[in-house]
């Protein structure tokens, strides 16, 4: 166990914070205060990276609410893929601790989407049986597949010929073939790594709606990596803005509009002034020295 990890709050408020002060405080406060007690959180603590000489993070904290849309954007090379990596279990930390809500990432059930869908699905499968696969992997029985299957393409309304191999499918076709195996086990969180940049714009916005649509549904935790920033704040509740390296939480900031988030909400007062605002941290940053 890590040394400099410091305690997660929302084990401790869980414990002591609703019992505690019941009888002492207006009822509508209690509320609240357990309601805020009760918010699953991933928490980050002490997390360091280096690849040799080039220190990524070193003393890098963080806390973010499940149950939400999150969009990571910073300067390139500041580590967002690494930071996802490290979160999500696929990278190796030198040093820190993650945990969601309190649990390890082994107790926790994660899905992952590569930019590079070409490399990520099996090609010896066809596109059905890759969207099976994971399920297979975990045992559940045929029928259950079938129905879990079914249910999840009919959400999407994917218009796909899934009994065709990966190879025969356009890229945006793939990578929705990618985005449904990462679905189907009904993840606890989903990790995106720039998972439209290789898609041309007509399938960016057809996958940015489809993505939108399963997060109103499901509400599942979504950690977005986008080098886009219209995409990052259209499609999330807060944006995670980084810092150069070594990288350190430039600033968190709340997307308080309306779902869903159709395109032309792109030129809303309101969108534009968060973007604005987004814009002028990144350049803030870029340009520290
Ligand atoms: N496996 C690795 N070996 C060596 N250096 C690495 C490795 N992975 C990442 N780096 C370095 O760590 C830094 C952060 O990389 P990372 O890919 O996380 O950045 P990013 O923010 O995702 O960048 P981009 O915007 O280009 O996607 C970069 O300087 C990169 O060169
Ligand atoms: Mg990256």
């Amino acid at each position: 166990m890590n040394s400099n990890v410091a305690p997660i709050a929302t084990g401790e408020l869980e414990d002591g914070g609703a019992g505690m002060s019941r009888s002492s405080e207006p009822e509508n406060t209690t509320l609240k205060d357990e309601a805020r007690s009760r918010q699953k959180m991933i928490s980050i603590r002490g997390l360091k990276k280096s690849f040799g000489d080039a220190v990524v993070y070193d003393g890098f904290d963080l806390d973010l609410p499940q149950g939400q849309f999150i969009s990571v954007f910073g300067p390139n090379g500041c580590g967002k893929s690494t930071l996802i990596n490290m979160i999500s279990g696929l990278m190796p930390m030198d040093a820190g601790e993650v945990l969601y809500d309190g649990q390890t990432i082994n107790e926790t059930k994660i899905s992952y989407v590569f930019q590079n869908y070409r490399e990520a699905l099996f090609p010896w499968l066809r596109s059905i049986d890759n969207i099976h696969y994971p399920l297979k992997v975990m045992g559940v029985p045929k029928k259950k597949r079938d129905e879990r299957v079914e249910q999840l393409l009919a959400d999407f309304e994917v218009k796909i010929d899934l009994n065709a191999y990966p190879y025969t499918l356009s890229g945006g076709q793939q990578q929705t073939v990618s985005i449904l195996r990462a679905l189907v086990t009904d993840p606890e969180v989903l990790f995106l790594d720039e998972p439209f940049s290789a898609l041309d714009f007509e399938m960016t916005l057809f996958m940015r709606e489809q993505i939108q649509k399963i997060y109103l549904k499901t509400k599942t935790t979504t950690l977005l990596v986008s080098h886009d920033l219209e995409e990052a704040v259209q499609l999330a509740e807060k944006v995670l803005l980084l810092t150069r390296r070594p990288t350190q939480v430039a600033e968190i900031v709340d997307v308080d509009l309306d779902w869903p988030r159709t395109t032309q909400i792109t030129t809303d007062t309101r969108f534009v002034d968060l973007k604005r605002h987004c814009l002028d941290v990144f350049w803030r940053e870029v340009k520290a020295t």
